[in-house]
């Protein structure tokens, strides 16, 4: 055989188009299983009906159809949007090139980023059967709706565009429909379209959404929250998340005509004074033209900025918009029918420089088994994660917090198990997550401290409840062995007596009831929380007999803004397991020749 040699090497070099490369590799993206694929699908038009929507201030309403096409394993996805619609012009490049977006440059809060999620599912779907993705759309009632289909040439990354015609009866006066032939597979259950529109449900409570599966079987989720999310704004970079290289970049490509100019109005955070403060350090003259600073400089500019000494304040965070207190609860109720629902806002925090916040809602009891490990909802930017949870750094975190004093079972290691749902939401201007199918958080230490401090939170509100319940059940036992002896001793009296001794068993009664009151939480006000909780706005405890609570009934009181463990780690406050409540106050068991002398057993009491 002949050997290669550098020359023959040099002639089979070639470009990969990155088309090319997520062909192969698309597992990546996300479709690596004809079941996955679909969710995927399914996922990405979603979130960019609801990007598109609230970024235009439209409250969205979105109806996703899933139809079985012709051939084995084939089925069209359908997601159609009240949007603001996309112009002809930019319609091939969305639908038909990878890498091709509008927020990978843009620092704010939104579900796509890395502007490859739809024409990643368009490219899927041509490769599985073929076909070209179909887009109608229309920007506004004055602009006539167009259809047209779109391939992508998966050699040069490049869209093409086929049979562009108007619309003239387009059902929407804005909006966007997006149709995509593709080979999958459909189940219901775990990890279905099913599951992930409950949960895209459950954070988004400002969204309807319509919903036809491949049987035919509708269903839909009318919206409880009758406002956008507030908008978030766009940030500049914080100097303390660029890296060298990126700084070089930055001040290569800088349109200002200073260093001292370039870092004030490039980064966020940084005073004029600041920047000549920084430029001085480094030896870079403040008047400096920013593409003429050599290596050496950035370097040492780079050096300046991370310089322990050097005060910077953090990010502004009003780049995140979080689901917010009472919007969480109501989407919770709208999802999970419990008993206990607590929730709980971060304050922002920062990781590598991005803005980040974490929110987390509980939901106790109810319909929920009570046998089974809890289940984490995980959501990053309102979007539901359901694929590969153990590596995941908000499972981490949620394992992390010991459960087991806030009631609850948990074996070393795992996730405590009893009725309980775990709802997560990490909302950043850039989601760390582990690969770009956009299905896991990666582990910043950051972000994983913050999720367990408003676990913690949330657990502790949950712990006073589950452990306030625990002693009225046993209070409860308490009343009924009282009750027995009460029978008995009457008895015994008027047997001695040979009268009715209506009065004396009124007051004893009324001794036993006195002496467990908690028990009439159980049956009077089944769900009483008790004043501490029933007062806290991120608590809202219900009758798990009674219908679904109103979304705007979601919140128990206003606002008291007390609740809530310092900013740092509190320990955990340690309280009893449920069900091993003490019971030493209990009376001895009922004797079964029962003493005849009422004084004696009125001591029990
Ligand atoms: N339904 C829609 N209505 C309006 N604009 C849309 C719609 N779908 C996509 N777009 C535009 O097309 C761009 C590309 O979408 P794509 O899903 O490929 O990437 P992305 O959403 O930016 O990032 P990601 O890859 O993380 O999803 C979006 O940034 C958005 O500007
Ligand atoms: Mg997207």
């Amino acid at each position: 055989m002949a050997r290669v040699t550098a020359e023959t090497l040099s002639r089979k070099q070639r470009e990969i188009s990155v088309s090319e490369f997520f062909a192969k590799n698309r597992h990546l993206l996300g479709f690596d299983s004809l079941r996955k694929a679909l969710l995927t699908t399914v996922k990405e038009a979603v979130d960019n009906s609801l990007d598109a929507c609230e970024e235009a201030g439209i409250l969205p309403e979105i109806r996703v159809e899933l139809e079985a096409a012709r051939g084995a394993n084939r089925y069209l996805v359908r997601v159609t949007d009240n949007g603001p619609g996309i112009v002809p012009e930019q319609a091939p490049r969305i639908f038909g090139q990878l890498l091709y977006g509008s927020k990978f440059h843009s620092l704010k809060q939104s579900r796509g980023q890395q502007g490859i999620g739809i024409s990643a599912a368009a490219m899927y779907g041509q490769l599985t059967t073929g076909k070209p993705v179909s887009v109608e759309s229309r920007t506004g009632p004055e602009a006539p709706a167009y259809a047209m289909q779109v391939m992508i040439d998966t050699n040069t990354n490049k869209p093409k565009a086929i049979g562009r015609r108007n619309l003239p009866d387009w059902h929407l006066d804005h909006g966007t429909l997006v149709e995509v032939e593709l080979e999958a597979k459909y189940l219901k259950g775990r990890q279905s379209v099913e599951e992930f529109l409950h949960q895209v449900a459950v954070a988004n409570p400002h969204v309807t959404l319509h919903y036809r599966s491949p049987n035919g079987d509708t269903d839909s989720w009318a919206r409880t929250v009758e406002r956008n999310p507030t908008a978030p704004r766009e940030i500049k970079p914080h100097p303390h998340g660029v890296e060298l290289g990126v700084l070089m970049k930055m001040l290569q490509s800088s349109r200002h005509k200073t260093v001292t100019q370039f870092l004030s109005r490039d980064f966020s955070r940084i005073s004029p004074q600041l920047a000549g403060g920084l430029a001085k350090r480094a030896g870079i003259k403040a008047k400096a033209r920013p593409n003429t600073v050599a290596r050496q400089a950035a370097d040492a500019l780079y050096k300046a900025i991370n310089d322990s000494k050097t005060r910077i304040r953090p990010p502004s965070t009003d780049c995140l918009s979080p689901i917010g207190v009472q919007e969480l609860l109501a989407g919770l109720t709208r999802g999970v029918r419990a008993e206990f629902y607590g929730v709980e806002t971060r304050k922002p925090a920062v990781y590598r420089g991005n803005p980040f916040q974490v929110e987390v809602g509980l939901a106790w009891g109810g319909d929920l088994a009570g046998d089974e490990l809890a289940k984490v909802l995980r959501f990053a930017n309102r979007v539901p994660l359901q694929y590969y949870a153990g590596s995941c750094c908000i499972t981490k975190a949620v394992m992390d917090v010991s459960w087991r004093t806030y009631g609850l079972t948990q074996s070393r290691g795992a996730l405590p198990s009893g009725p309980l749902i775990v709802l997560v939401h990490l909302a950043s201007v850039w989601v760390p997550f582990s690969s770009e199918s956009k299905v896991a958080v990666a582990d910043y230490d950051e972000i994983r401290k913050e999720i367990k401090l408003a676990v913690q939170t949330c657990g502790r509100r949950l712990g006073q409840y589950v452990k306030r319940k625990a002693r009225a059940r046993s209070e409860a036992r308490r009343r009924e062995v009282f009750n027995l002896y009460i029978d008995e001793v009457v008895n015994s009296v008027e047997a001695i007596t040979g009268k009715e001794q209506k009065l004396f068993r009124e007051r004893l009664l009324a001794i036993s009831r006195r002496k467990t009151e908690l028990a009439g939480m159980l049956e009077e006000a089944k769900g009483a929380a008790g004043e501490d909780l029933e007062t806290c706005e991120n608590v809202l405890v219900v009758d798990p007999d009674a219908a679904p609570p109103a979304a705007d009934a979601a919140v128990a009181a206003p606002a008291n803004g007390k609740d809530g463990p310092p900013e740092d780690e509190a320990p955990d406050e340690v309280l009893p397991a449920e069900g091993l409540e003490p019971l030493d106050d209990l009376p001895p068991p009922l004797p079964t020749e029962p003493e005849r002398d009422p004084g004696s057993q009125l001591e029990l009491v």
